[in-house]
């Protein structure tokens, strides 16, 4: 049985920072990084907590929702368009560079590549195919599927079903720890993509099965 790989999409394949230079624009460079921070910190709150109570919505509302909290926390008054411009800026978030010659190889040596995500299908399909590689992947697995989000164990058994894969043959691919930790939980194998020595994971009993600093080497990890 090949082993399926499941990248993680907003974060890991994506740039969710990708906003900044838009809020450069629209609140000035000084506080788009904060904005941008908090907007990304919130809008997976919003999806630990929904999971949590059992009220699903699909993701796209907990971007909407977590901008909005963001512009009225930090005091900015932003209009109608200038959201919007924003929520569209979604769609377009720019691709890490490492992403690129690490699926390219990953292809090549046969491995079922699948989009694993929060995101709705729809949704991740146009950022995937903005960023110009959706045609690496055999698939989209969402969490819309299942209707809670990750770290539910739901989601990533859902995700082993649609691949046909046993837990211990399938990989997360990951640079959000909670992801990493919540598929390790599950019995399936993780790499961790730690692209800043900053960036610290969870002291939880749940080590990622590999640390790798960009997707790149994760070819070099599974081999052909
Ligand atoms: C995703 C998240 C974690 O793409 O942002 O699933």
């Amino acid at each position: 049985m090949a082993t399926a790989l499941g990248f993680d999409v907003y974060g890991t394949l994506i740039d969710t920072h990708g906003v900044t230079s838009l809020l450069e624009t629209l609140i000035g460079p000084d506080e788009a990084p904060r904005f941008s921070a908090t907007w990304r910190e919130k809008q997976l709150e919003y999806t630990f907590r929904r999971g949590l109570m059992r009220q699903y919505c699909k993701f796209g509302t907990c971007t909407r929702h977590a901008l909005e909290f963001t512009a009225l926390s930090l005091g900015h008054k932003l209009t109608t368009d200038q959201m919007e411009s924003l929520i569209d800026q979604y769609a377009r978030l720019p691709v890490f560079p490492d992403a690129i010659a690490g699926l390219e190889t990953l292809q090549e040596y046969g491995y079922p590549l699948y989009a694993f995500s929060n995101g709705q299908t729809q949704a991740v399909d146009m950022v995937l195919k903005h960023a110009s590689i959706r045609h690496y992947f055999k698939g989209i697995v969402s969490v819309d599927e299942v209707g809670t989000f990750k770290p539910d164990p739901a989601v990533y058994e859902h995700f082993c079903t649609v691949t046909e894969s046993r837990a211990e043959n399938a990989w997360l691919v990951s640079s959000n720890g909670f992801d990493v930790i919540g598929a390790i939980a599950t019995g399936m194998k993780a790499a961790w993509i730690r692209r800043s020595s900053t960036q610290v994971l969870d002291p939880w009993e749940f080590p990622p099965t590999a640390i790798l600093d960009s997707i790149a080497t994760l070819s070099d990890v599974l081999g052909p």
